[in-house]
């Protein structure tokens, strides 16, 4: 049979009761996709034909998220299970002649054991191969019951096992290939014979094997890849695996992690050789980061390109910005979006940047802001300088040149142009340009009075002093005090 005679169908309609969610099932996200995306990037690699995922519940929205992977979607409402649901997906399948089933739950599946389902399908001109695992906890799947070592009879339910079928360790995965004209016409037979009314997909494995059609059960390799995610529990479970596969990988490309139980990263973020991230770090969406880079503990970083030998020190949020080869920043940095540190810059502690660029080998060591600026190359920022970028309507651009030095303390309103080589003078509120080359300064001149403290010093002691006699306590008040005290033993003896 021919690949183009393929179709994927994925199951992805339910409202997922048991998640106790506004949002569906499959938009859950685990691994750091929804989970109906991670099913489909899985099926991708076998190139079938066509793909139709059933919707319902949301179905605009688990539309939106298909799309873009180039699937169909077909609509059941109501929906009355997952036998149905295959019954709803019939006519987008067209002429195709076998289908993989999958449900929109379970994503950790890999392309490799779809691909191996289906040879071994194909290999025995099989009616249905339903995809199984061994596992110690079969609690909430399907078991599925043989009735010989290579021919299942029947797959039960949860609700409807018998007392044997309890003890039963192989699982349905809900993972199916199917030759569809023996489907349709056991799908036919189905009926809704359980608690829920339902028309479930189970019941045709039933139905083929009582006709004496050929149903297999192929085991997955890794029981961990058929996990369905019907719980928050699961979900958490399945996430952590994804997470566990990515650290594996990025490890095996020379890249350290430190405590990789406690890193989280992205499926699409990437890291150079040599790279060191430390325990609790966070790289999301689309981080790309270079070689000998270090990011150290519980920085995260979401949608930032870094270069190579950049240091991201603790405590650091860099969000949807570039650092380029040898920048450093932090402890306790920020980083909002739109920013470009060029090479070698230095941001310290408690320095936050938004929108803006900094030139190569620029420094702003301690506690800025910096908002809509742009600033040249080896220029230093000086503690405490903050960007007045907002007059309470729009904000407004701060451009600052090249070897610019600006004091400490200096509130910088913008709109603003600081020539290149400028001065600003430490504790100045610069509302004016300042050229290149020259000073700004704005603040109250300094004098000096001579003697002053010393002067007012003996002042202050001597009207102390003075009350101090004036509100010598009367006779009367004294002997009160006394006898307070006296109630309260210990202090009126030391008195
Ligand atoms: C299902 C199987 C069970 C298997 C388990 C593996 C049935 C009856 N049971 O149980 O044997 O061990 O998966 O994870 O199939 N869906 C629809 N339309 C519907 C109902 C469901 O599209 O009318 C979709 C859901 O969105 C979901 C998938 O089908 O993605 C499976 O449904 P779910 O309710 O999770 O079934 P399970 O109880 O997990
Ligand atoms: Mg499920």
């Amino acid at each position: 049979m021919p690949a183009n005679d393929l179709a994927i169908v994925v199951l992805a309609a339910g409202k997922g009761t048991r998640l106790k969610s506004s949002l569906a099932k499959v938009l859950h996200r685990a691994g750091g996709r929804p989970l109906v995306e991670q099913v489909l990037r899985a099926c991708a690699p076998l190139g079938a034909k066509r793909t139709v995922v059933v919707v319902g519940h949301q179905a605009e929205q688990v539309t939106a998220v298909i799309e873009p992977l180039e699937a169909a979607s077909v609509l059941q409402h109501p929906q009355h299970g997952t036998g149905h649901a295959m019954q709803v997906a019939r006519r987008a399948l067209g002429n195709s002649k076998l289908a993989i089933v999958l449900p929109g739950d379970a994503p950790l599946i890999r392309a490799g054991t779809l691909r191996a389902m289906v040879a071994a399908h194909r290999a025995a001109s099989a009616a249905a191969t339903v995809l199984s695992a061994v596992v110690n906890d079969p609690r909430g799947y399907g078991r599925i019951v043989r009735k010989s070592e290579t021919q299942v009879g029947a797959i039960a339910e949860e609700s409807q096992l018998t007392e044997e079928q309890r003890d039963i360790n192989e699982i349905n995965s809900s993972i199916y290939c199917f030759s569809l004209d023996k489907l349709w016409a056991a799908l036919a037979q189905v009926k809704p014979n359980n608690k829920h009314r339902e028309i479930y997909l189970t019941d045709a494995i039933g139905v083929l094997a009582s006709k004496g059609e050929n149903v297999l059960a192929q085991v997955a390799p890794d029981p961990r890849e058929v996990l369905g995610c019907n719980t928050r529990a699961d979900l958490a479970e399945v996430d952590r695996i994804f997470r566990e596969w990515k650290r594996n990988a990025l490890m095996n490309d020379g890249v350290t992690i430190q405590l990789p139980e406690t890193v989280m990263i992205d499926p699409e973020v990437t890291a150079g050789e040599d790279t060191v991230i430390e325990p609790g770090v966070q790289l999301l969406g689309k981080t790309k980061i270079g070689a000998r880079c270090v990011i150290r503990a519980s920085s995260v970083l979401a949608d930032a390109i870094l270069g190579d030998d950049v240091i991201v020190e603790p405590h650091c949020v860099v969000a949807k910005s570039r650092l380029d080869d040898g920048v450093s920043i932090g402890p306790f940095a920020r980083v909002r979006p739109d920013c470009h540190l060029k090479a070698n810059v230095h941001i310290g502690n408690f320095v936050e940047l938004k929108k803006t660029v900094l030139g190569e080998g620029t420094k702003a060591g301690h506690l800025t802001y910096l908002g809509d600026a742009k600033i040249g190359a080896k220029s230093n920022v000086g503690a405490g300088t903050i960007t007045c970028n907002y007059d309470g309507f729009a904000k407004n651009p701060t451009t600052i040149g090249s070897r610019v030095f600006i004091g400490s303390n200096s509130a910088l309103v913008a709109p603003l142009r600081v020539g290149d080589g400028a001065y600003i003078a430490a504790g100045s509120t610069i509302t004016e340009n300042v050229p290149a080359e020259g000073l700004g300064i704005a603040r109250g001149r300094q004098s000096n009075k001579p003697g002053w403290a010393a002067k007012k010093r003996r002042e202050l002691t001597a009207a102390k002093a003075g009350s101090n006699s004036s509100r010598k306590p009367s006779r009367g008040s004294k002997s009160h005090r006394t006898r307070s005290a006296r109630k309260s033993g210990k202090k009126a003896r030391r008195r």
